[in-house]
């Protein structure tokens, strides 16, 4: 969590102390609430202790964030391996501008070298790669492609045509095994900027609403996605024809989810509180699927739906 309202919003609280240990993988936990005492030897409360592979403080940078997150997942794209990045917390957490970093009106005053979120340094490294791959390969190409979409109240919606307020309905697989919003707008992207321009234009057209935590509140998942194809046209010997082959595809996905908050948080509207619940069932659900993923037991079931 790096979000200026951190304090306010959960991570530390009179009642709970987080730390974040030296070597950066480990937080410690000491939760003295009645339901949890929990004494160790010294009468102190012991501190409960969960390792990941990398932990980033309020004072982390952006900088940091990308260097332990999309710089690897680049690489892996290129290598024709799928990746996604998951942006989770609790309301005003800073999950947007962890993705996409200030505010339009905040930009101007703003040092793009330090405030620049993890999809445009994302964006940068990846039209670097595509550069350099085409010029050590001239029958190499790397087409570039991002589709930008928000699931609002259970329903899927082009952020590049959202002035149509339709919904598109889910189908697949497709011949990668993917599924996709159906009719959805595939931009195909030339340059990192020009790509970030079109994306700041879509994500203009996301559901956002000033609540008590948040004065611009996403209030729908955002998933930006950006497909890498490299084509690769190799000359066949017998007939000396120009052969396109398909080398690798894969995507990478930027997701923004909806802050996760108290019936209290959102008690605007009882559109708000609506939205509210939907946040919080799909959260719950993103929950499960994760937990059952990575549940070592080898559990079968997924509950993707
Ligand atoms: N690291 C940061 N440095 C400076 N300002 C930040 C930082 N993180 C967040 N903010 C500011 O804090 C406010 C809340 O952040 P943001 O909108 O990103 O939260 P969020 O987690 O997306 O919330 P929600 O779930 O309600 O959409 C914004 O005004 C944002 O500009
Ligand atoms: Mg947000």
């Amino acid at each position: 969590m790096r979000g200026p309202h951190a304090q306010k919003t959960g991570t530390s609280t009179e009642h709970e102390k987080v730390t974040v240990h030296d070597n950066r993988t480990t937080i410690g936990v000491v939760r003295p609430s009645k339901e949890t005492i929990d004494v160790s030897e010294d009468n102190s409360f012991k501190e409960k202790l969960y390792s990941f592979d990398k932990v980033l403080t309020e004072e982390s940078t952006q900088q940091d964030v990308y260097d332990v997150t999309g710089a690897d997942l680049v690489g892996r794209v290129f290598q024709g391996v799928n990746g996604c990045v998951l942006c989770y917390g609790h309301t005003s957490s800073g999950k947007t501008y962890t993705l996409l970093g200030p505010e339009q009106a905040a930009r101007g005053k703003a040092d793009p070298a330090v405030s620049e979120g993890l999809v445009p340094r994302t964006l940068v490294h990846m039209f670097a790669v595509k550069e350099r791959l085409e010029q050590a390969d001239p029958s190499r190409t790397v087409d570039i492609h991002m589709l930008v979409y928000e699931v609002y109240m259970e329903k899927v919606y082009d952020l590049f045509s959202a002035s149509t307020g339709k919904s598109l309905d889910i189908r697949g697989p497709d011949k990668r095994g993917s599924f996709y919003p159906h009719g959805i707008t595939n931009h195909y992207v030339v340059r990192a900027e020009a790509a970030m321009t079109v994306l700041r234009a879509a994500a203009r057209s996301r559901r956002e609403q000033r609540t008590k935590r948040n004065q611009r509140s996403s209030r729908s998942h955002m998933i930006i996605q950006m497909d890498v194809i490299q084509t690769k046209t190799v000359q066949w010997e017998a007939s000396k024809q120009p052969l396109v082959r398909q080398d690798r595809a894969a995507s990478l996905f930027m997701v923004d989810l909806a802050g996760s908050e108290t019936e209290d948080d959102a008690a605007l509207s009882d559109l708000t509180r609506a939205e509210g619940r939907k946040i919080r069932l799909s959260l719950y659900t993103l929950k499960r699927v994760v937990a059952a993923l990575s549940d070592r037991k080898g559990r079968k079931h997924v509950p993707y739906r």
